[in-house]
């Protein structure tokens, strides 16, 4: 099967990145949670889509992690690299991460700084656009992956409309990852809704949840943390 970086870029676009004279910055948020080496031990997936990536920390971990298991895979990074709204109203540090140049968003080279220097650059295709475009780039040409991780737009319509539309990339035993269950109440139930829509499995671990047709907390030896447990009828 064709990749999807040769469909988008002719090959792996990070490999020739201009990033000189950019400061590495891999500051994020929980991206080394045991979920991901799980899922990736258990699908050992040719495709991960990542919806968010911000400056690379949990696509960098997962392509890491398809290079420790021997995994002949890609990550796909769908991200405006524009940052979310809170970057703008609520967290000076994140504003500092924009990198503001002119007014716009330098967010982009930060990430193929850190791609590069984690020597993954084979590994990760970036999609710099909107999860809606994103989505619908990924479905013209026929992507199906078995592991696709939710960490874009946070509040509940986005995270409804990003669960609703990836799903259907998804193959029929994989499983959906989102971030920020229970810390966010927009896709804590964004998340719960979905899972009781499609009469999904779903499992909670930290501030992780899959979710899955198949019984997913099984299938990854994950113990679910005690606050979010679902099983299909
Ligand atoms: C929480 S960060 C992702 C963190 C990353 N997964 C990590 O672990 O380091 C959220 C990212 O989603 C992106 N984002 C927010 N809304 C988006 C949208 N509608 N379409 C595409 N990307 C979006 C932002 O640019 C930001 O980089």
């Amino acid at each position: 099967m064709k990749r999807v970086c040769d469909h988008l870029h002719g090959g792996p676009p990070l490999l020739d990145a201009d990033v000189e004279g950019v400061a590495p910055d891999l500051s994020g948020w929980g991206f080394d949670h045991a979920i991901f080496r799980a899922a990736l031990t258990h699908y050992r997936p040719r495709l991960v889509i990542e919806v968010g990536t911000w400056k690379g920390g949990s696509a960098i971990h997962m392509a890491q992690l398809m290079r420790e298991l021997g995994i002949d895979g890609e990550v796909v990074c769908v991200d405006t690299w524009l940052g979310a709204p809170i970057a703008w109203t609520r967290e000076p540090q994140l504003k500092d991460s924009l990198r503001l140049a002119g007014g716009y968003p330098q967010l982009y080279a930060t990430f193929a700084r850190n791609v590069r220097d984690a020597g993954v650059e084979d590994l990760i295709t970036p999609l710099p656009a909107s999860s809606d475009g994103g989505y619908a780039v990924l479905k013209h040409f026929g992507v199906v992956a078995d592991v696709i991780y939710i960490d874009g737009d946070h509040e509940y319509a986005a995270v409804r409309r990003d669960l609703d539309n990836y799903f259907s990339l998804l193959s029929p035993q994989g499983t959906l990852i989102a971030d920020d269950f229970g810390c966010w109440p927009g896709v804590t139930q964004a998340a719960k809704e979905f899972a009781e829509a499609h009469d999904l499995y779903a499992v909670k671990q930290r501030e992780k949840i899959a979710l899955s047709r198949i019984d997913i907390a099984a299938a990854l030896g994950l113990e679910s943390d005690g606050h979010y447990e679902r099983r299909a009828a």
